[in-house]
């Protein structure tokens, strides 16, 4: 396994992001983050340690991949928010958009429920495998077209544990 984003750069670029996300939202107001789960976890539990206490959160959980490291094309929605959206700003917070399916589910299903604004933040995207055009205010850092493993990313379930990001090889 060879480090392609260490712990160190990911923590000063989510430090950035989250200022940058703190900026684009009018002072005072909530800002409503829904993270994608699973992936999305250690990202989430990070970028809210660098904002403000007006931050509240959420999880959303969908499937897209089945034990394997090429999407299915097909999402399934796994677990859904436990609070509405309406007259909120919204932030996905997701792992990383490759083929962009995940994330046009995710953005037609949210807002649908009538959020004030509704932006996306992405550590990682993987521009060359894009499928649907798919619009992300925030995006950690782009990367070739390699599996990627660690912080929150897994390979059948494993790995996610790792502090820096990682291509699994040989997959
Ligand atoms: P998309 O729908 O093809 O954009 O895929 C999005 C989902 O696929 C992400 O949320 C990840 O869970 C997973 N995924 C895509 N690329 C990778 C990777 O390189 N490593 C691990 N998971 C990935
Ligand atoms: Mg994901």
């Amino acid at each position: 396994m060879t480090v392609l984003v260490t712990s160190e750069a990911i923590q000063a670029r989510i430090r950035e992001l989250g200022a940058e996300i703190e900026r684009d939202h009018p002072a005072g107001e909530e800002i409503h983050l829904v993270g994608v789960l699973k992936g999305g976890f250690m990202f989430m539990a990070d970028l809210i340690r660098t904002m403000s206490p007006r931050v509240t959160l959420d999880f959303i959980a969908v499937s897209s991949y089945q034990r394997s490291t090429r999407s299915s094309g097909e999402v399934r929605l796994l677990k859904d928010l436990d609070s509405g959206l309406e007259g909120r700003h919204v932030v996905i917070v997701e792992d990383i958009v490759d083929t962009g399916l995940t994330l046009t589910y995710l953005q037609d299903i949210l807002r649908a429920r009538s959020p004030k604004t509704l932006r996306t933040a992405c550590l990682l995207s993987k521009p060359s495998r894009r499928q649907v055009d798919v619009k992300v205010e925030y995006i950690g850092f782009t990367i070739e077209d390699k599996f990627v493993v660690g912080y929150g990313l897994d390979y059948a379930e494993k790995y996610r544990n790792l502090a820096n990001i990682a291509v699994l090889e040989g997959e």
